[in-house]
Order: structure tokens, then sequence, then C-alpha cells
């Protein structure tokens, strides 16, 4: 077996790797593809270039880029154990369009020893891993991060704010340990809520089909370095195109990857949201103290229920000062549980939403922060001096 092919006309690259990798080349450490790459037959060309059941296949130096990335992409199909490398100039938009057709790598022909090593052991090393899981598809995990998904039966009860003000509070206890996905794939606006402009969102690994870490994280849009969100796609068509799938292999690598993993969903109980539920650590039930809004909420009680969704859940009410008939004893009656949390009415709530400043940073102390800061308080520790406390974010906790 040899552990790479390299897919190149280029004898000048094939003595580089030579040279740099020494006696491992030799007795099929190192090979050349000796068939021919422009043939009409990709699915062919695969074959001939895996059959030899090589760690890692580099495509170039000399072949198009069209050509390499849709031999790659077939590999990733294929053969996704395999590790691609493309040989070119390592270009952001080659490197864009390389990492939706799986490759591990693009490094320059000419680049330093150092770098080409480099890029040529950690590739050797991604196949050794996807190998040894090739039985699990992806990796036993004994420890992750808590995924943390905001339910409610219709629209405009709040989980968006909660939802975006929750990873912000999260994010100051955790700085660089917090992801925030928004699930609502037709109508998202976690963007909008913590004015972020993201050039990526989960939409795009729609098309990277099997994606990994390192691609996922070029989808992830960075806030202030503290958080990271995986934001909704721009078109409702796009985000039709996101699976189940994609969504549960989004949240498994997230959850290895950070301590917190907060989702924002759709209003009601969608398949991407079912999904989602089964990959969850703790369920935010939140709705606000309407009447349809606590029916509602029963009634997902009781599908969860049916369905023997068991995480654990908190029963969050919104606006929960609101004078609307409804007290809290009737609602934790109907709903068949007790309240955990409340978060009163407050208008500074969508105002923030619309200035794209969470509330807990527009107004750290207002009372719907503090009752906000209150959930936080439920899943990760407050710093025991709270005057060290980053941002400004100084505040007081709710007695009682
Ligand atoms: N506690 C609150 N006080 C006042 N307004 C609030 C409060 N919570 C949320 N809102 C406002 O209610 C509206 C709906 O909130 P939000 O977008 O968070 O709900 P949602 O459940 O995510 O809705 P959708 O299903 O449409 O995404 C927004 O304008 C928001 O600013
Ligand atoms: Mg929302």
């Amino acid at each position: 077996m040899s552990r790479i092919v390299l897919a190149t006309e280029s004898s000048g690259f094939e003595q580089r790797m030579r040279r740099l990798l020494g006696t491992a080349s030799q007795n099929g450490g190192l090979d050349r593809f000796s068939g021919d790459l422009r043939r009409e037959d990709i699915e062919r060309v695969v074959v001939d270039l895996t059959k030899d059941n090589p760690e890692v296949i580099a495509i170039g130096p000399g072949v198009a880029a069209e050509r390499a990335l849709d031999v790659a992409s077939l590999i990733d199909r294929d053969r996704p154990e395999i590790s691609v490398v493309v040989v070119a100039d390592p270009s952001p938009d080659m490197w864009e369009r390389a990492l939706r057709a799986g490759v591990r790598d693009v490094v320059a022909p000419d680049a330093p020893e150092k770098e080409l090593r480099a890029v040529f052991e950690r590739a050797a090393q991604t196949a050794s891993r996807r190998r040894s899981n090739l039985v699990e598809d992806v990796e036993p995990i004994t420890a992750h991060g808590k995924v943390l998904t905001v339910l409610a039966p219709k629209g405009g009860s709040g989980k968006t704010a909660l939802a975006v003000n929750l990873a912000v509070g999260l994010a100051e206890r955790a700085p660089g340990r917090v992801a925030i996905v928004d699930l609502d794939l037709l109508f998202g606006d976690v963007t909008n809520a913590m004015l972020l402009r993201p050039e990526h969102s989960i939409g795009d690994a729609v098309d990277a089909g099997r994606f990994d870490l390192t691609m996922l994280k070029v989808f992830l849009t960075p806030r202030r370095g503290t958080l990271f969100a995986l934001c909704a796609p721009d078109s409702p068509a796009v985000g039709e195109e996101v699976t189940e799938a994609t969504v549960v292999r989004a949240l498994d690598l997230l959850r290895r990857e950070f301590d917190y993993v907060v989702v924002d969903t759709a209003a009601g109980l969608t398949e991407i949201t079912l999904a989602t539920i089964e990959m969850s650590d703790e369920l935010l039930l939140i709705c606000d103290m309407s009447v349809s809004g606590v029916r509602g909420m029963r009634k997902v009680v009781d599908a969860l229920d049916n369905l023997e969704l068991n995480a654990p859940r908190r029963f969050i009410v919104n606006r929960a000062d609101s004078k609307v008939g409804l007290t809290l004893t009737d609602v934790e009656a109907t709903v068949g549980m007790r309240v955990d949390a409340r978060i009163p009415s407050s208008r500074m709530v969508p105002r923030s939403m619309n200035e794209g400043v969470p509330i807990l940073e527009a107004s750290p102390r207002a009372p719907v922060s503090r009752s906000i800061w209150d959930i936080v308080d439920l899943y990760a520790d407050r710093p025991n001096d709270e005057t060290q406390a980053a941002g400004g974010f100084r505040r007081r906790r709710r007695q009682g």
C-alpha cells in the first residue's frame, strides 16, 4: 500500500517530495499516478487513483482547478477516509472551493519545505484517524459541550431574544467556548440580532457533503472573538435544502469544539427541530402568557413525551408580567411543568434586537437582563469577583 499518491505530471514535484520524505518515500511510500487524469470517465479516474488504498492523494501541480476539484469531490464522496491535498496556488477563492469539495489542504507547489511537510503530515494523520473511525463514522466522544436548544410552540415567543442573549451571557463567562446556531433555517434572524455580517452559513455545508471540523470552522462567523455563530442561510430556498443529517453533523462537530452550543429554532416541532432535540443536552421551552402560547406549549410537551424525547427541560415564561388574565399558577397547571425562569416584558428588547445589540450588553442591569443572567447562571458559574467581569458587565443577581 502506498501512503501518498501524487496525481500530477510534474516529475519536478515528485522529485521534490521524494527529497522531502527521504526513505519514507521508498517501498510504496510515495507513488506517482500513471493514469490519465484528464480522462473523460472521471469515476474511472477516481477508482484507479484510490485502488491501492492510499492515505493521501495530492492533486497537482499542473492539473486544471476544475478537474482537480471534481476529482476531489468524488474521492470525498466515495472514499472519505482518504485525505486530498490540492497542490496549486492557495488563493482564497481556491481555498473556498477546495473546502467545499472536501479537500483537506491546499498548498503551493513551491511552498517552503517545512510547510509542505506539515501539510502532508496533517493529511496523513487525518486519514488514519478517519480510518480508525470508519465503522462508527464519527469519532466516539467521552466529553463534549452542552447543546442547549431553545424551543417554542409558536412564532414571536422570544426564542431568538433568549438564544442570542444566553449565548452572549455564556460567552462572557467562557470566552471563545460558545457557539450559537440559527436553525430557523428559512427566516432566522440571529444575524440581525447580533449585527453579524456572515460570509457563510449552514447553507454552505449543503454543498460540502461530508464536512469536517476544519470546514465547519470556515462557515462560522466570529463575534468579538468570544462567540461563534453558524448563521441561517440568507435565502429561504437554500434553507430548504439543509437536511437533518447536515444539522446533526454540524451539532456533533460543534459540541466537540465548544463548551456551549446554543441553538435557536423555528417555531413548532419541525423535522429539523426534532433532529436537534435528539442531539440536545437540555431544552429551554419558552412561551408567553397568552392562552394560545400556553396551550401550544402543552402540546409541545405532550409531543416530546410521546416521542420519548427525554432531554432535560426548562420552562421559561416570557413577558411574564403581562396582565393578560392568566396567572403563573394557571400556566404551570396547563403545561404541567414548574416555571424555571421568568423574563419580564421590556420595550428595550425589541429595540435592542432592531439595533443588533443584545440586551445583556445594551442594558446589563435592566430587570429583563437580570432575569436572563439568572438563566445563564443555570449553566455557567459566575466569576468569583464580579467586578472583574469583562466588558463592563457588572451586575447584581436578582434576589429570591
Ligand atoms: N421580554 C420581552 N419584552 C418585550 N419584547 C420582547 C420580549 N421578548 C421578545 N420580545 C420581542 O418580541 C418579538 C419576538 O421575539 P423573538 O424574535 O425573540 O421571537 P421568536 O420566538 O424568535 O420569533 P420567530 O418564531 O418569529 O423567530 C421581537 O420583536 C422581540 O424583540
Ligand atoms: Mg426567532
